[in-house]
C-alpha cells in the first residue's frame, strides 16, 4: 500500500488530480471509477479546472460510478447520477453515454449484474477513486460485507444514515438501501486511490491501513490489493502508529525518482 500524506485537504485534490491526469496522460481511454461525498468534490474541481486550462481531456474516458441510492430516479437531487452531472460530467467534454452510475430505481438483481457486465465488457476499472466512511466503508459496503461481494444492494447503516442526512432536507424521504459496487468488484479494480480528510477520518484510516484485515472494517479489504494508495491530509493521518515512514518513502520517491513499491 502506498500512503501519501499532505498538509491540506486541497493539497489532496491537487495530488489526487495529478494522478488522475497522469493515468488519463498514458491512457486518454482510461476507465475510471469514481466516488461521490463531500471528500472527492475539489478533486473533481480540480480536474475541471484542468480541462478548462486544457490539460485535460475526458472525450476518450469511460466512467462507473460505486453506488446509488435505491428508489432515487437520476433526476432527484440526492441521486449520485445527479450529483455527478453537477460536480463533474456537465462541466467537462465526458461522453454522457460512457458515464455509468448504477440503477437503484429498476429490478436491482438484474441491474446489478448488468452492471458487473458492464465494467468487464469496459475492460475493467483503470483507476477507481474512493472516499471512506467513518465507520470503515468504501462505496456503500457497510461493516460485515463480504470481502468478495460483488455489485449488490445493501442496507445503510444508522451511522451512514446520520452522517448522509445532512445533505436531505427534513421532511424528505432518505432512502435506506443503496446499489453498491461489492469489495471484490473494487479490489478487481486495476489501481485504487483512496481519499480522505479531516480528524473525523483518522480512526477509519487507521483501520484501513494499519488496522486488521477484516470485513469490520471494510477499506482494511485493501491490503490485499497489489496497487492502492492511501491519499490523505495530516488530519485524516494523525491516528497512523508508521506515519513518519509513510512520509520518509515519499520523500525517498521525490528525491530518487525511486517508486517504493506499494
Ligand atoms: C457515502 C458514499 C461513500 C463515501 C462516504 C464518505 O457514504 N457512499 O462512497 O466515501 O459517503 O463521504 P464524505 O466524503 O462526505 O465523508
Amino acid at each position: 500500500m502506498r500512503v501519501i500524506i499532505v498538509e491540506s485537504p486541497q493539497a489532496v485534490a491537487q495530488c489526487a488530480a495529478d494522478l488522475v491526469c497522469q493515468q488519463l496522460r498514458q491512457h486518454p481511454d482510461s476507465v475510471l471509477g469514481l466516488a461521490t461525498g463531500s471528500t472527492p468534490v475539489a478533486l473533481y474541481q480540480a480536474l475541471i479546472q484542468r480541462y478548462r486550462s486544457n490539460q485535460l481531456s475526458l472525450s476518450q474516458t469511460t466512467s462507473f460510478n460505486l453506488d446509488e441510492y435505491v428508489g432515487l430516479p437520476p433526476s432527484h437531487p440526492q441521486s449520485y447520477r445527479h450529483f455527478m452531472e453537477e460536480q463533474l460530467f456537465r462541466h467537462t467534454d465526458i461522453d454522457p453515454g460512457k458515464t455509468h452510475v448504477p440503477d437503484g430505481m429498476s429490478d436491482t438483481e438484474q441491474s446489478a449484474s448488468a452492471y458487473e457486465q458492464a465494467i468487464s465488457d469496459a475492460g475493467g476499472i483503470d483507476l477507481q477513486i474512493l472516499g471512506i466512511g467513518q465507520n470503515g466503508h468504501i462505496g456503500f459496503n457497510e461493516p460485515g460485507s463480504s470481502l468478495s461481494s460483488r455489485t449488490r444492494v445493501k442496507t445503510l447503516t444508522p451511522s451512514t444514515l446520520e452522517a448522509n442526512r445532512r445533505f436531505f432536507a427534513d421532511d424528505e424521504f432518505q432512502p435506506h438501501l443503496a446499489i453498491t459496487m461489492g469489495i471484490g468488484t473494487i479490489l478487481d479494480c486495476r489501481q485504487v486511490l483512496l481519499l480522505a480528510t479531516g480528524k473525523a477520518k483518522a480512526e477509519a484510516i487507521r483501520r484501513c491501513v494499519e488496522g486488521p484485515l477484516s470485513a469490520a472494517c471494510p477499506a482494511s479489504s485493501l491490503q490485499l490489493h497489489q496497487h492502492a494508495t492511501v491519499l490523505v491530509d495530516a488530519d485524516a493521518a494523525s491516528g497512523l502508529e508508521h506515519s513518519e515512514y509513510y512520509r520518509w518513502c515519499e520523500e525517498q520517491r521525490q528525491r530518487l525518482g525511486h517508486p517504493s513499491g506499494h
